[in-house]
This record gives C-alpha cells, sequence and structure tokens, in this order.
C-alpha cells in the first residue's frame, strides 16, 4: 500500500507513524514544503487527556514528547491590578519545535520517507498512491482546490492576535487582561519549557486601529507589546518568529473525504487559540484516521469511518472554542466587573467548568465569588449575611417594590387544559405545587387576551369574569401557602393561533372548531396554515384594548407581576421580526418602525398596571434564521423597551419561523441573555436547557443574567428549589409547615450527600501531571 502524506505538521507526522506502525509493509511518504527544522510558532499546549491518549497510541514518542514538557495545574487571571489562581487543571507545554523533531524522528525510525523542502502543488504527481493525506494546514490549496466538494465555511472573526515568545518563566497558565490608552488588551500565556513561554497576544480591531499596530513590523509591534506588559514580563524579553498580526479564521468543512483523498487537522477544521485545541485536535484527527484503517475492511470504507466517527468530537470541540473566543472578543462587556466576577466568568466561559466544579477544586475562589456576588446584593439594601454569604441562587433581589426570595423561577408553560381560556383544578394544583416547590418566583402560562388570542382551544384566558375568579383563586392559594411571587404572562397568539393542542400537533392547524387569526403580515406559518389577516388600525386598537382589559383584571386577581409576550412568533413578535413584517406602512420596516406597536401596547399596559409593580418583556433574541432578529438586535431592542419602563427582559430565542436552526445545547439561550443584559446594562432573566442548580448558579455568578428560569424541569419536578436549597444549605427557603419533616430530613442528607460525593469524586479524580511531578505550584526555573 502506498500512503502520501501533503504536509509534515503534527496531524501529518502523527498519522505518518501510526500507518507506519499499523502497516509496516506499507510506502508512506510525507511531502513538506518547508525545512525539517524550520518550524514556526512557541510552545504547543495539551490536557492530560489529550497526554493519556498519546501514550495509549504511541508510547515511544508519548515518552520523549513528556521529557520534554512543562507541567502546570492552576489557571491565573489577571485583571485590574488583581491575580486569581484556580488550582486543577492539568495542562503541559512542549515547544512545537521539539514536538516536531520528536514525531520526524520518530517517524523516520518506522521507515516513514519523509521528503523535506518539497511543496506539492499539483496532487496528480501523487498519482500511484492508494491514500492521499492532505494535512497541509490551515490555508490548505487542495482544501481551497476543491472547494465546491468539500465546501469549507471560513469564518473570519474581528479580532487581531499574534503569537510570539519570551524567555518569562510562569507557573501557570495566564491571562493578563490589560487596560490601555487604546484599549483592553489580552495575553494568553504559558510556559513550554525550562525558560521559554508562548504567549498570544489578542485585541479588538478598534483597540488595534488605535494603538497603531496596523503600520508597525514584527519588532516594532513585538515592542509595543513589551510597553504594555512591561510590568509583568520584569526585563524578559519578547521573541518573535513570523509573530504577523492576524485575524482567526474559524474552518468548518462539509465534507472531509474525496474519493482517496482526506483533509486531516487545520487543514478540515480550526479551533480558537483561546482552548488551546488545535495541536490535540490535528494529533487526535490522526488517531481517529489510524483507528479507521484499522477496523475498515477497504480505504474507502475507513475514510467514511473516519469522518462519520470524528466529526461530533470535532465540532463539539469547535463549538466550545466558539463559545470562548466571543467572550474574548465582547471581553468590554466584563470590563466594569468586580474583578473576582470577571475571573469567574473567564474560568466558566466555554461552559466545561462550572460553579460547583470550581467550589471542590477552589473552595477559596468560589468563597470570595459568593461574597462578591452577596455584597452587590446588600448594596441594594438587602440584609443578608455578607460573611458567610448563600450561593447565588439562593439571594434575593428586588424589581420596583416586589422582592423574590431566590433567583430561581419556573417559566411559563401553557398547560393545554383551561375549558374556554377557564382554567381547571389542573392548574390550581400545577401552579400550588410549583409554588410550594421554593421558586421564587412563578410564571402563568401565556394567558390570552381575547378569546381569539389563543393559541389552542386548551389555552387560559383572562377576558372575562369566570377566568378572573378563577386565577384569582390560585392566586390566592400561592399567596397563601408559599413565598412564591406570581406574574401573569398575557399574550396574543397571532398567525399561530386556532392551532391544534401540543399531543395532538403543535402549531399545526386545527381542522375544525378554528377562529380568523391576525398578524403583522398575511404570512401563514406552514404553507397549509390559515393565511392571517394583516392587522389594519382598527385592529391594533381592539387588541390594545384587550391587553389594557386584561392587565387590570390581573392586578384585580392579585399578580405580582406582568409580562408582555414578545417572544416566539405570536402576534407581538411578529410585528419585531422582519420575516414576519413586510408591512410598508410606519408599523415595518426599520427596527424602530416594527417595534412601535409592541411598545404601544407595552405602555399602554404599563400604565394600566400599579406604578409599584414590576413588567417584564419575553423576547425571542434571535430567529435562527438569515435575516431575521440576531442578538446585535435584540440589544436595541431590549433598550427601546427599557426606556419604555420594562423592569427585566426574559431572554428566549426562535419559533419565529418554521425553518429556523437554533444550536441546541446546555445552556443553549444563556449567551443571548449576557449580551442583552451586559450591552443594554437592563436585569434579564434566562431559560433554555438549563437543568441543574450548579448551572443556575454558574450563569448567575458570572453575571449572564439576574433570573434563570427552567421549564421543563419543573413539570417533572416542582420542588427543585426546595432539593438545591438542602443541597446548599439555604435554611431559609420557604416551606409549608406541613411539608416541615420532609424539609428537615433532606436538609440533614443533603450535608452527608455532599460530603460523600465530593470525598469520591477527589477520590476519582486521577492525579494531573504536574500533580504527579510535585510541580503544581513552583514556577519552572529559567536554564
Ligand atoms: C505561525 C503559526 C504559529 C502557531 N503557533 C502555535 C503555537 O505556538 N501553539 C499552538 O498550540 N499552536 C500554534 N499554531 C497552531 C497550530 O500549529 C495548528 O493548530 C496545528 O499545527 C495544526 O496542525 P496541522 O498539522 O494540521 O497543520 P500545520 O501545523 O499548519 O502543518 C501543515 C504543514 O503543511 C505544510 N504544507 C502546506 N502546504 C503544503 C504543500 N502544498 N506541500 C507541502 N507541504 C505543505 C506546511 O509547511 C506545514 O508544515 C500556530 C500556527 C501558525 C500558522
Ligand atoms: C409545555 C411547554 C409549554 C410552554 N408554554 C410557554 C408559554 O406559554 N409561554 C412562553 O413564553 N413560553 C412557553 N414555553 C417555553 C418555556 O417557557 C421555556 O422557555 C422553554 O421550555 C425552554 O426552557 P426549558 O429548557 O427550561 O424547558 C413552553 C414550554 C413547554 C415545554
Amino acid at each position: 500500500m502506498k500512503i502520501a502524506i501533503i504536509g509534515g505538521g503534527p496531524a501529518g507526522l502523527y498519522a505518518s507513524i501510526l500507518l507506519a506502525k499499523q502497516k509496516p509493509k506499507a510506502e508512506i511518504t510525507v511531502y513538506e514544503r518547508n525545512r525539517a527544522d524550520d518550524t514556526f510558532g512557541f510552545g504547543v499546549v495539551f490536557s492530560d487527556a489529550t497526554l493519556d491518549n498519546f501514550e495509549k497510541y504511541d508510547p515511544q514518542s508519548y515518552r520523549r514528547i513528556t521529557q520534554e514538557f512543562a507541567y502546570w495545574d492552576d489557571i491565573a487571571v489577571h485583571f485590574r491590578g488583581t491575580v486569581h489562581r484556580v488550582g486543577g487543571n492539568g495542562f503541559c507545554g512542549c515547544s512545537r519545535r521539539n514536538l516536531l523533531l520528536i514525531l520526524q524522528e520518530r517517524a523516520r525510525e518506522l521507515g516513514v520517507n519523509l521528503r523535506f523542502e518539497t511543496e506539492i502543488d499539483d496532487e496528480s504527481r501523487l498519482n500511484d498512491a492508494d491514500l492521499v493525506i492532505l494535512a497541509d494546514g490551515i490555508n490548505s490549496r487542495f482544501r481551497e482546490r476543491y472547494i465546491d466538494h468539500f465546501e469549507p465555511e471560513v469564518d473570519i472573526r474581528s479580532n487581531y492576535f499574534a503569537w510570539m515568545g519570551s524567555s518569562r518563566p510562569l507557573d501557570a497558565f495566564t491571562f493578563i487582561f490589560q487596560e490601555t490608552e487604546w484599549g483592553p488588551f489580552i495575553a494568553h500565556a504559558y510556559q513550554y519549557e525550562a525558560g521559554r513561554s508562548t504567549w498570544i497576544f489578542e485585541t479588538d480591531p478598534e483597540t488595534f486601529e488605535n494603538a497603531g499596530l496596523k503600520g508597525l513590523n514584527e519588532r516594532q509591534s513585538a515592542d509595543r507589546m513589551a510597553e504594555i506588559f512591561g510590568w509583568f514580563l520584569g526585563g524578559h524579553q519578547l521573541l518573535t518568529n513570523r509573530s504577523m498580526w492576524r485575524n482567526f479564521p474559524m474552518i468548518r468543512s462539509k465534507r472531509w473525504v474525496k474519493n482517496n483523498m482526506v483533509l486531516l487537522g487545520d487543514a478540515k477544521a480550526t479551533a480558537h487559540f483561546s482552548i488551546g485545541s488545535g495541536t490535540k485536535l490535528a494529533m487526535e484527527d490522526a488517531i481517529a484516521l489510524a483507528e479507521a484503517m484499522e477496523r475498515a475492511p477497504t480505504i474507502a470504507a475507513a475514510l467514511q469511518l473516519y469522518e462519520q466517527g470524528r466529526r461530533e468530537e470535532v465540532e463539539k470541540t469547535q463549538h466550545a472554542a466558539d463559545v470562548s473566543l466571543v467572550w474574548f472578543e465582547h471581553v468590554d462587556r466584563f470590563w466594569d466587573f468586580d474583578p473576582v466576577q470577571f475571573a469567574f466568568g473567564v474560568m466558566t466561559r466555554s461552559k466545561a467548568i462550572t460553579y460547583d466544579n470550581l467550589k471542590l477544586r477552589a473552595p477559596d475562589f468560589v468563597a470570595e465569588v459568593d461574597k462578591a456576588f452577596a455584597k452587590q446584593v446588600r448594596a441594594k439594601g438587602f440584609e443578608i449575611d455578607v460573611a458567610r454569604p448563600l450561593a447565588p441562587m439562593f439571594q434575593p433581589m428586588r424589581l420596583r417594590e416586589m422582592q423574590i426570595a431566590n433567583r430561581a423561577v419556573v417559566s411559563p408553560m401553557c398547560m393545554y387544559s383551561a375549558k374556554e381560556g377557564v382554567p381547571t383544578d389542573f392548574h390550581l394544583v400545577h401552579y400550588g405545587s410549583r409554588a410550594i416547590g421554593g421558586a421564587g418566583l412563578i410564571f402563568t402560562e401565556m394567558t390570552c387576551v381575547g378569546r381569539d388570542a389563543r393559541i389552542t382551544p386548551g389555552c387560559a384566558g383572562l377576558w372575562n369574569d369566570e377566568q378572573e375568579a378563577t386565577w384569582k383563586r390560585i392566586v390566592d392559594f400561592v399567596h397563601a401557602n408559599s413565598a412564591a411571587k406570581f406574574a401573569l404572562q398575557l399574550g396574543h397568539a397571532g398567525r399561530k393561533g386556532a392551532t391544534k393542542l401540543m399531543w395532538d400537533g403543535m402549531d399545526r392547524p386545527l381542522e375544525e372548531g378554528g377562529w380568523d387569526v391576525i398578524s403583522a403580515s398575511p404570512i401563514p406559518y406552514f404553507p397549509d396554515s390559515q393565511v392571517p389577516r394583516e392587522m389594519d388600525r382598527a385592529a391594533m386598537d381592539q387588541v390594545r384594548a384587550a391587553f389594557v382589559a386584561a392587565t387590570e383584571r390581573g392586578e384585580r386577581c392579585g399578580f405580582d407581576m406582568l409580562e408582555l409576550h414578545c417572544a416566539h412568533g405570536y402576534l407581538l413578535a411578529s410585528f419585531i421580526s422582519p420575516l414576519t413584517n413586510k408591512r410598508s406602512d410606519q408599523y415595518g420596516g426599520s427596527l424602530t418602525n416594527r417595534l412601535r406597536f409592541p411598545l404601544e401596547v407595552f405602555e399602554a399596559t404599563r400604565a394600566a398596571w400599579p406604578k409599584h409593580k414590576p413588567m417584564s418583556v419575553r423576547i425571542s433574541a434571535t430567529d435562527w434564521a438569515e435575516g431575521g432578529i440576531t442578538g446585535d438586535d435584540a440589544v436595541l431592542v431590549a433598550r427601546a423597551f427599557a426606556e419604555a419602563g420594562v423592569d427585566l427582559v426574559d431572554v428566549s430565542t426562535g419559533q419565529t419561523v418554521r425553518d429556523g436552526q437554533p444550536v441546541y445545547g446546555r445552556m443553549f439561550q444563556t449567551p443571548f441573555s449576557d449580551q442583552v443584559r451586559n450591552e443594554a446594562r437592563v436585569a434579564t432573566m434566562c431559560v433554555g436547557n438549563i437543568t441543574t442548580s450548579d448551572q443556575v448558579n454558574t450563569i448567575l455568578a458570572a453575571g449572564r443574567a439576574d433570573l434563570v428560569a427552567l421549564g421543563r424541569p419543573h413539570l417533572v419536578d416542582s420542588a427543585f428549589t426546595l432539593k438545591a436549597a438542602a443541597w446548599y444549605g439555604a435554611e431559609g427557603v420557604f416551606c409549608p409547615p406541613q411539608y416541615l419533616p420532609g424539609k428537615e430530613q433532606i436538609f440533614r442528607n443533603s450535608v452527608r450527600d455532599r460530603q460523600d460525593l465530593e470525598e469520591l469524586k477527589i477520590k476519582a479524580k486521577p492525579k494531573t501531571r504536574a500533580e504527579l511531578k510535585g510541580e503544581a505550584t513552583k514556577p519552572l526555573a529559567a536554564e
């Protein structure tokens, strides 16, 4: 078998090693355009988990690589004169040059033919090869040549970065966030061998321009960085080696295989340097390819197996890298944060590390985070313990005169169980039990402002006396038997009205018994849905009056808070999104025009709602669809409502059009809450696939939302908050006297369960290489 590999970087060389071991008779050639020792870049970084993988697949190269390594356990965050260190991270650094020399040596030993200074510009030269591995790096010529087949998507990010080196020793993976007269600069730095560290500098385009970096050569820009970070470099030089400032290209390819050619490493996909995974991904690609070659009967089958098996892992890493790079691109959002909260945000930015996880590894750090959070709450006038604070989830909050005992919220959820809009006993039990379960705030389902405003025949309403009396009974029960505050969500279905109950076909039109539907524009939801009537001014007046009447009824019921539903493609949302609003009058076109009617309804309801009670608005912060609302628009929408007097923006997403493409995942909508909160400077509630109290605390402590709503988790666990309170020892959580023995038991058991689990986790955690070498806290001396 003949194998040709284009590119002698980590992907190409490691693939040659693994394939040579597996197929000793194969003729394997690596073509590399550079000289053998002509490599650029400084250090590369691997996690302990990646090294375990290397050990398994080629112990010989693993041993040589790890002899040269620098190990560290801590991440250090420098910000506004403070430094916060968090241990237990288990990373290793090594020089890229040494890594490549070791891989070259190992490949030679295994009989691989290494052809340096050989540039391949036409793969037809390799026609006699059975397998051609395209490991030609980020600017892959062959990926571009077959662009129509591989369909790469190249997203050039806005921030500028440059790789440099230094002799400054470091004992931690170090992030430095530096204020300058031009704007913020960030250094990502780590040691990779004695007396050598990698320094990646990053900044936004405006700061790059202001600092005059555009016109400087490599040496001059290194000098500029040395001036900025001189206080930390302490006289150590910054070294350059092709250290040009660039923009990071996030690359994803739709296909990785063409006939007998396969893309490997950076050529197929990249991951942002802030999670240090470029070289790791490249070498793990080689492992995946070698495994597929071992298992599949033919080369064609192996290449398919490689792509199928590897894609999910690569996409997961890329997603984590994306979330991380977006955090760094928007670092100015957090610039005025308390430094410890800022450091917590750095640590938890890509979701892998959480509040509970950090509490286990760095209890003092988390205690400081809790204190900073509690201080902010105390500054708002709450008499709370700052010396021994509760976890953020159990800190109170005030909106106007409404006080909420904790930050957990039952999200609005339609029960589709009302009769002609009148809630039933089901609703009494449903809301009653969730209120008793301890959440600080519970929302009603979308409660419709008129018979024709309903989504389905089972939707609850508030347009007549019978409904008002029934809701009042539920509100009274909640107030009499719990500490929860109760918010009424008012809405109008718009074009999604006259549809079936959720369990009969979500959003599908009713076959009989429907009613006329209205919307901003006459566009049906499904092609076979009813075509809505475009609202004229008279219809707007009627709808506004219906919202006001329902608001007045809501006040008579005794609700504590009011939410206007402007999300999920319902009537008011249909005005906001350009995908559903095609009007040419003053209610269509610009965002200002599209917001005109929803704001008018907000202002009318605000005027009808008592001044001392808060109001929120639920928005879809993105339509997840081309040409629709984006996070940037959501900031403008939130600002407009905030100027009109909204107290909280409830940040949801999507459900505007049926072909939206949401990117689901844990806490997937939280980045939008983060953006709205920290750019529009308005209180937010986030929601969406948040399932644990650990996630709730992570979000709150990082300042990504002020309240956290959970929908589906509350459907199956009405006592979610009470259980979390037991876990975090928040004794003050409300529990009705009837249930006190249960509360006492769970609080008692939780202390033990928590200790057992933590001990188990500590025991089960393998020692990091830094711990094993006893180098966890010692800086490596320069030679
Ligand atoms: C300037 C620079 C500095 C970097 N520094 C670091 C760092 O310090 N730490 C870190 O973790 N990561 C660093 N990276 C990123 C990291 O190197 C990559 O993620 C990783 O090397 C990917 O491995 P690869 O084998 O896929 O690609 P590469 O390492 O880019 O290797 C591709 C190889 O293919 C060769 N090649 C390309 N086209 C041809 C052709 N037509 N014919 C023959 N040969 C060809 C190139 O010369 C190159 O050696 C750096 C990247 C660059 C560009
Ligand atoms: C059964 C069900 C009904 C829902 N009804 C509403 C509703 O009436 N109003 C609303 O704004 N959101 C509604 N939602 C959306 C939820 O409030 C929440 O945003 C969504 O379920 C995501 O949160 P989760 O992952 O915690 O469930 C509903 C969700 C579910 C599962």
